[in-house]
């Protein structure tokens, strides 16, 4: 199978050498990529800035801001079978770079305009065709409903949804605790594990519904 995969933060400049981002490690991106590759898979991972060496058999396209990914994704989706959205994708961006480093000057408080990034999944649900798309929600509380919320809205075929307030789960860690919701399934509610193993778990759904499907 043909898998595109997202990881890691994007960076959303405010000047030459500030930006927004997030807290996103890559580490669940990276470790699908890498047990998806192992497993056979052809895999196109399209990374955000992250510290992780790339995963062997893997291509990685490298991604600053929102708009790059969203551009690198819609170029590699023709030719995947699924697409598994793990990026932490910044949700706003400064209304305006500034083409220079911003000055202190005396002035004790600065306010910034922040404008929505594009919504990757929204953006391309129209491209779907027959291909899976797997969402992540990231969450601190109403874990469940927000999630199911997203899987609609962003039509996906599951949403791993993650309680980031848990020890253990969510960013800069090597383990998760995820629940796995499809849209008519059953929430499966995951034990804390290792992020290669909540991968493998994630490959075996996708498996098995492929097999369904032919
Ligand atoms: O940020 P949010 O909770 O909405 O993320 C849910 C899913 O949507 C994730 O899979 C994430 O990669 C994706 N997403 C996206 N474009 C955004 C924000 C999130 O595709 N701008």
């Amino acid at each position: 199978m043909k898998l595109l995969i997202t990881a890691g933060p994007t960076r959303e400049p405010l000047d030459p050498v500030r930006f927004l981002s997030n807290r996103s490690s890559g580490r669940m991106g990276y470790a699908l990529a890498e047990a998806a590759a192992a497993r056979g898979h052809e895999v196109t991972l399209v990374s955000g800035p992250v510290a992780l060496p790339p995963p062997k058999d893997v291509q990685v396209i490298r991604v600053v801001t929102a708009a790059d990914m969203l551009a690198a994704v819609k170029l590699h989706l023709k030719k995947c079978d699924a697409l598994i959205m793990a990026a932490a994708v910044a949700d706003w961006r400064p209304a305006r770079m500034a083409p220079r480093k911003l000055k202190k000057g005396r002035q004790q408080t600065l306010t910034l305009e922040l404008k929505r990034t594009p919504d990757i999944l929204k953006s391309i649900s129209w491209l779907k065709g027959q291909r899976i798309f797997i969402g992540f929600a990231a969450e601190t509380h109403n874990l469940c409903a927000e999630a199911r919320r997203k899987l609609r809205a962003k039509k996906l075929d599951l949403i791993v949804a993650n309680d980031v307030s848990r020890p253990g789960a969510g960013f800069e860690v090597e383990t998760n605790q995820v629940v796995l919701l499809a849209p008519d399934g059953v929430a499966e509610a995951l034990p804390l594990m290792s992020k290669r193993a909540v991968a493998e778990r994630l490959l075996d759904w996708l498996a098995v519904r492929v097999r369904r499907r032919s």
